[in-house]
């Protein structure tokens, strides 16, 4: 039988409860009876038994006073200790962990303790918390890298300009240099801009029905002086698909793909972009011929600021958000975006949206 347990919890309660009412009563009526002889008077046996019946009211009521916060007492301690938690979780220490064993020894056989559920959301905001700092603290820590080398360089190589005995040539080159990295930061302050509003919940997408087709073969020509300069064959294949999209978002999310594809893609590469639609899927499929992503790199390419290669990236002029951002942004359109790829064969991205996302 299921209910054993809390059957057994309610017939010990109602013994103690009688055993409490029994010792009142025969307390308060030896108590009476002593009273009586003491005193001398032989009361009405009604007025006898309304004496004796309020007796043992007081007495029973004294007990409960005395006892109850005996009994409860463990339990408020329980509760002081959660409103500390709480107290440090508001003042941004988040190593909380109260004890769920107490609930569990202190609840009824059978039953969830009623505090059960708060220790358990306690602990698990305390957490979620804890993750959320952690991940602030190493954006933080990022940014800051981000920044802060660019800016070393620039002071240094600004500081040796001013020597004027510096030939034309040296000049220049560090001119090059400040300048490159005043548009590294540029453009990591943009994808930080860009990351910060499609964070934000009161991002409002607008989303339209347009030709993807047609975007796709507007951005590869925008950048044809890339791949033009690095003797790229550029390979296009799209179906006629129309899409209900962000055609902003879209546009961001096309350009970092293609920009990686061409960063990557060796002098005489070759990249290959294929658009098709099947049912209400459609594919975008942009394939290059760099040095591909091992597997362990894939899982972790599209978190910010990672970079596979951080001199190479370097060099580049990457940040590590780009792939944020596109991953966001599919996101954004209930889509997926996969990459298949092996070391030294090239890397194919490949972006899987709805043709009407919600
Ligand atoms: N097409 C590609 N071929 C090889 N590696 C790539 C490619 N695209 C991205 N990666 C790797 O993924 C990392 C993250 O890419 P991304 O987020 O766009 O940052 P970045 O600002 O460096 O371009 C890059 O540093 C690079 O190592
Ligand atoms: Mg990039």
């Amino acid at each position: 039988m299921k209910q054993g347990p809390g059957f057994l919890h309610v017939a010990r309660n109602v013994i103690l409860v009688s055993l409490a009412l029994f010792a009142c009563w025969t307390a308060a009526f030896y108590i009476t009876k002593s009273a009586y002889a003491y005193i001398s008077w032989n009361p009405h046996d009604l007025i006898s038994l309304l004496i004796n019946a309020m007796l043992g009211f007081i007495f029973f009521g004294l007990f409960i006073v005395i006892i109850g916060p005996l009994v409860k007492g463990r339990e408020y301690d329980f509760l002081h200790e959660m409103i500390q938690a709480l107290r440090s979780i508001s003042r941004g220490d988040f190593r909380v962990n109260l004890d769920s064993d107490f609930v569990k020894r202190n609840g009824r056989p059978g039953h969830n303790h009623p505090f059960a559920e708060l220790v358990d959301s306690i602990n698990d905001m305390a957490a979620n918390l804890k993750v959320m700092e952690d991940l602030r603290q190493e954006f933080i820590s990022n940014v800051s890298h981000e920044i802060g080398s660019p800016l070393t360089s620039i002071s240094g190589f600004a500081r040796a300009l001013k020597n004027k005995d510096m030939d034309q040539e040296k000049r220049e080159k560090y001119l090059t240099i400040i300048e490159t990295e005043c548009v590294r930061l540029s453009r990591l302050s943009d994808n930080l801009m860009k990351l910060a509003v499609l964070d934000s919940s009161e991002h409002a997408s607008h989303k339209t029905s347009y030709r993807l087709d047609r975007q796709l073969v507007t951005l590869v020509l925008a950048c044809e002086p890339q791949w033009d300069d690095k003797k790229i064959d550029m390979n296009v294949e799209l179906e006629e698909v129309e899409i209900f999209a962000d055609e902003d978002l879209m546009i961001q999310l096309w350009i970092n793909l293609i920009h990686n594809a061409i960063k990557f893609t060796p002098e005489g590469g070759k990249i290959d972009v294929f658009l098709s639609q099947s049912e209400d899927k459609v594919n975008v499929r942009i394939t290059d011929s760099g040095p591909g992503i091992t597997k362990q790199d894939q899982l972790r390419i599209f978190e910010r600021f990672y970079k596979v290669d951080q001199s190479r990236t370097r060099s580049m002029g990457g940040s590590g958000l780009g792939l944020s951002i596109v991953h966001k942004i599919v996101e954004m359109h209930d889509g997926t975006i996969s990459v298949f790829s092996e070391p030294g064969e090239g890397a194919t991205f490949t972006v899987q949206l709805p043709v009407r996302s919600a």
